[in-house]
């Protein structure tokens, strides 16, 4: 029993053969997949990919999108919101990994979500990249902050202290496979079980088995399997308690 707690299997990479994909994921042992819809011309695929029986969604405007925000776009949003399999608003957050990006922008618009999240009483998904700073100033001018899970953590476990102790939990992606993971290893090592999720964000960062290639929900396996090994617990063990974690968190039930 695992979940893929962020996939992206509404991305066009998976046109040709997205049923297959979907029959390996649940054949290798997923319960739940969450699939992500955080860029507008994918929404309402999202929606409708949402219906199936184990397949859960999300919705939120991407920081790279951030200068696509306007009023309409964001009432749109609301109403996604508002679907009973969605569980979460995502993936939000910030993003100054590529030229251009508009910092202000960004900030605004991930506060606004992040508002919105408090205010429809859903978790939040965060996405950051070389921005943690300025996201963790921005929680710190939250009173109360939402649930939620820092999604592909790619920071120090020093970093992770930090958002862990505001009530986040740290989402485990490929990466962790990789021969030059260190870092990251330190963090699943030190990061508490019950903190953790597993996602692939496919179809990127596929794990070191299939890097290269298109990523998938079923190498999921493959994150569970490295966090069992550094954390030195059973491979079901991680499986059972993340699972446990994301129907906590996400409120998953069919
Ligand atoms: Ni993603």
């Amino acid at each position: 029993m695992l979940v893929d707690s962020h996939a992206h299997t509404s991305d066009a990479k998976f046109d040709t053969d997205r049923e297959e994909v979907l029959k390996r994921a649940f054949d290798a042992g997923l319960k739940y997949i969450i699939e992500v819809g955080c860029e507008p011309p994918l929404w309402d695929n999202v929606a409708e990919l949402s219906k199936r029986d184990g397949i859960f969604s999300m919705f939120g405007l991407h920081p790279q999108d951030a200068e696509k925000f306007n009023e309409e776009l964001f009432d749109k949003l609301k109403n996604l919101l508002k679907d009973k399999k969605c569980v979460a608003v995502g993936e939000i957050g910030l993003d100054y990994h590529y030229e251009p990006f508009l910092k202000e922008k960004q900030k605004e618009v991930f506060v606004k979500q992040m508002n919105l999240a408090l205010e429809i009483n859903k978790p939040v998904c965060i996405h950051c990249r070389d921005a943690y700073d300025d996201m963790v100033k921005i929680f710190k001018t939250f009173d109360v902050l939402p649930k939620g899970v820092i999604h592909c953590f790619s920071g120090s476990w020093e970093q992770a202290k930090v958002v862990l102790d505001m009530g986040f939990l740290i989402g485990i992606d490929g990466p962790c496979t990789y021969p030059k993971s260190n870092k990251l290893a330190k963090v699943i090592e030190n990061t508490p079980l019950d903190k953790l999720l597993v996602e692939t964000d496919c179809p990127y960062l596929a794990p070191q088995k299939y890097r290269g290639t298109r990523n998938e929900p079923a190498y999921v396996v493959e994150i569970a399997e490295k966090t069992a090994e550094i954390k030195k617990v059973s491979f079901e063990q991680v499986c059972e308690q993340t699972t446990e974690n994301a129907v906590k968190l996400y409120g998953l039930k069919k």
